[in-house]
């Protein structure tokens, strides 16, 4: 039995979440796959802070070098949040050969392409199946299970956060405030929820999403971008006289070499399946030439559900330790995606 040491680097909602399911799950699944996984150490700002899960306190440290210097450590997995230090530890890890798995969309976003070759240079794998709509595999399916498709559109609700706003105050008619600290108790939201409520967080999920469907790097600047402050609760009541819900959407579309990628509040036909997706519950709707149209859906946020797909990713490293598997995000370089222009 091979057993494979973990560094964490975060242990909040996420990082508790992965921790409960190797704790729980380990002896059945990952046994029976050859590999015994063990969280090894794990990087807070707070070593004394109370956790909400049982941890024996000397794994935790407040130094990153801890976890970078060991060489036992073969695998990191990132949920801190934001773009540094957690960059600037990523690099060190993948530097010195440990295989980072990571949560973070907005660090994916604006650096995963250099994360990506930095990893490839160093013969390791960067895993970010989390990053984009909690539990719901929709990295994989991408990059994987529709390769054979010319993806032309990626629409959803792929923020639980406002989701659940929107879904509380439409069915039960509370305050917005009031439902965002909830969603804050529940884990759902990003450290500094603003992220959520102001639509980066949908933004920087569909410019993963586009820039792996489209082969073409969809900045963070080139997305329009509107979250649901604005949204009262007159306007969710106007919209169910006249048949409609309203739900943060992140649009992305590709037409005739001409790409138009949106984050913003739209009104949806009650008979409509995005209509229906309710509370933390994600939904992706993707259109491929040879498949047609899927759609996704599941679990958007939360310890579990994202602890899931880092668990997941953690056990593929595993498996595809001397032959990582990198997931092609966009190549500006080469064929049609040259000729691809943004619809301002
Ligand atoms: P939390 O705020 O709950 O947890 C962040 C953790 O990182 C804490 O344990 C904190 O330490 C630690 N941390 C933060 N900054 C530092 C630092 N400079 N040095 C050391 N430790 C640090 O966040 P979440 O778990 O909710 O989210 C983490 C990441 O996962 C984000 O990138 C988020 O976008 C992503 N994500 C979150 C999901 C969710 O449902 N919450 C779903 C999918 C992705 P301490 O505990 O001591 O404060
Ligand atoms: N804050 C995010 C959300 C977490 O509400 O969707 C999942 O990425």
């Amino acid at each position: 039995m091979e057993e494979v040491k973990i560094g964490f680097l975060g242990f909040g909602n996420v990082g508790t979440g992965a921790y409960k399911i190797i704790r729980d799950n380990g002896n059945d699944i990952f046994l029976s796959e050859g590999v015994r996984l063990k969280v090894a150490k794990i990087l807070v700002r707070d070593i004394n802070k109370k956790r909400n899960v049982e941890v024996d306190n000397s794994i935790l440290t407040d130094k990153f070098e801890e976890i970078v210097n060991d060489p036992g450590i073969s695998i990191v997995a990132e949920f801190m949040g934001g773009v540094e230090p957690a960059r600037d530890y990523v690099v060190s890890c993948l530097k010195n050969k440990k295989t980072v798995v990571t949560a973070n969309k907005e660090l994916i976003a604006k650096h995963g392409l250099e994360l990506q070759a930095l990893a490839k240079e160093n013969g390791v794998g960067l895993y970010y199946e989390a990053s984009v709509a909690g539990g719901i595999p929709v990295i994989k399916i991408l990059a994987e299970s529709l390769q054979a498709n010319k993806i032309g559109e990626i629409m959803g609700i792929i923020n639980g956060t406002t989701n659940y706003i929107l879904t509380k105050m439409s069915e039960e008619g509370r305050s917005f405030s009031d439902v965002l600290a909830e969603a804050q108790r529940l884990g759902y939201a990003e450290p500094d929820p603003t992220a959520d409520i102001e639509g980066y967080d949908a933004m920087y999920k569909i410019s993963i999403l586009s820039s792996m469907a489209f082969h073409k790097k969809v900045d963070v600047d080139k997305i329009y971008r509107e979250g649901i402050t604005q949204i009262t609760p007159e306007d969710i009541e106007y919209g169910r006289e006249l048949g409609f819900a309203i739900r943060l959407l992140a649009i992305a579309k590709k037409r005739n070499n001409t790409i138009e990628v949106r984050v913003h509040p739209t009104f949806i036909p009650l008979d409509h399946p995005l209509a229906a997706v309710r509370h933390s519950f994600n939904a992706v709707f993707l259109k491929g030439d040879a498949v047609g149209n899927i759609m996704l859906y599941g679990r958007g946020a939360g310890d579990l559900p994202t602890g899931s797909a880092i668990v997941s990713d953690i056990i593929t490293a595993c498996h595809q330790k001397d032959k990582h598997r990198y997931i092609s995000f966009y190549n500006d370089e080469e064929g049609s995606a040259e000729k691809i222009k943004f619809n301002d």
